[in-house]
């Protein structure tokens, strides 16, 4: 299995994807960090805590990470997506566990050592704690195998401003640093993850299982259904963070994703957190722009949420 280092603001969507992380063979969750996003860092890790609890995985370091940003400060979250404690208004039975008491920065470095070489970052949160990581350690990418990133919104619209992602939007200057470090990115932006969504029919499947951990997630996800209505017409949510999990998984194939340069407008403009990634050239398929390291995911294939499904429920 891969070893893998998340970062998440947790988060339904983030929840969806760490349940599928958990129960993924392909994968070794070997360390947590949070940020503040759909919440809190501190919220979140309470959330994945409680959640990893109930998957009975007690064993995996959570760090609390960045709860201000690196350019503006945590203005409060999204409740109106992710509830007032960012899953959905779940009250999940508090583990006993504690985070850890080193950071998510620390964390994620120690990691990078003892797993030099191997080690997959995978983010689906605002990039606080990778800037920060950056800026603590600059030999970083050099022991970091590839990151996931669910960030940005390559050749479609933002979902919170015109032109901005949410993860991207809240801290642009960490995701232009992530983007443009030296390491091989797959990012999941927008285009992919809005195309993939979960059913009614599935989500009832979650919330009336018997495993605990599948119960809460199908219970979270209601209030993000709700969310979702206007946006596609019926109870259904889009798959952002999941598709990330599936595709650092590899449980997907991606069948549109060149490899080209992308950079974040870190201005205060009505471009502010903008990924702009020169897309130009694609009509007639992919094409790679020589020295570039971020791959756009722009389609995957086949079924993700049957394929989530399928390793949740087994
Ligand atoms: C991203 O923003 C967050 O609200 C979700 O958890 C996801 O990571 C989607 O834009
Ligand atoms: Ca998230």
């Amino acid at each position: 299995p891969i070893p893998v280092y998340l970062d998440c603001d947790t988060g339904v969507d983030d929840a969806v994807a760490l349940a599928y992380l958990l129960r993924s063979p392909s994968i070794d969750l070997v360390g947590i960090g949070t940020v503040s996003g759909n919440t809190s860092a501190a919220q979140a890790a309470r959330n994945t805590l409680d959640l990893l609890a109930l998957a009975g995985a007690d064993g995996i370091p959570v760090a609390v990470g960045a709860h201000h940003h690196s350019s503006h400060e945590y203005s409060g979250g999204a409740a109106h997506v992710h509830g007032d404690n960012g899953i959905g208004g779940v009250e999940l039975p508090r583990s006993g566990r504690e985070p850890e008491a080193v950071s998510a920065v620390e964390l994620l470095i120690d990691l990078s050592h003892r797993y030099a070489g191997r080690l997959h970052v995978l983010t689906i949160g605002p990039m606080t704690n990778i800037i920060e990581a950056l800026e603590a350690d600059p030999t970083l990418p050099e022991r970091i195998a590839e990151v996931t990133t669910m960030g940005g919104a390559a050749n479609v619209p933002g979902n919170i401003t015109a032109v901005a992602e949410a993860n991207v939007f809240n801290d642009p200057a960490a995701a232009d640093a992530l983007l443009t470090a030296d390491w091989d990115i797959t990012l999941v932006p927008l285009d992919a993850t809005m195309e993939h969504t979960l059913s009614e029919a599935d989500r009832v499947t979650l919330a009336e299982a018997s495993d605990p951990l599948l119960r809460a997630v199908g219970g979270m996800l209601d209030l993000y259904f709700d969310f979702y209505r206007p946006t596609y017409g019926i109870r259904t949510c889009a798959l952002h963070d999941p598709l990330a999990a599936v595709i650092a998984a590899g449980g997907t194939t991606i069948t549109r994703g060149p490899r080209v340069p992308v950079r974040v407008d870190t201005t205060h403009g009505p471009g502010r957190g903008q990924t702009i990634a020169d897309l130009r050239g694609q009509r007639l398929g992919d094409r790679d722009h020589p020295g570039a390291r971020t791959r756009v995911v722009l389609d995957v294939d086949g079924s993700i949420s049957s394929h989530l499904m399928q390793v949740l429920t087994g």
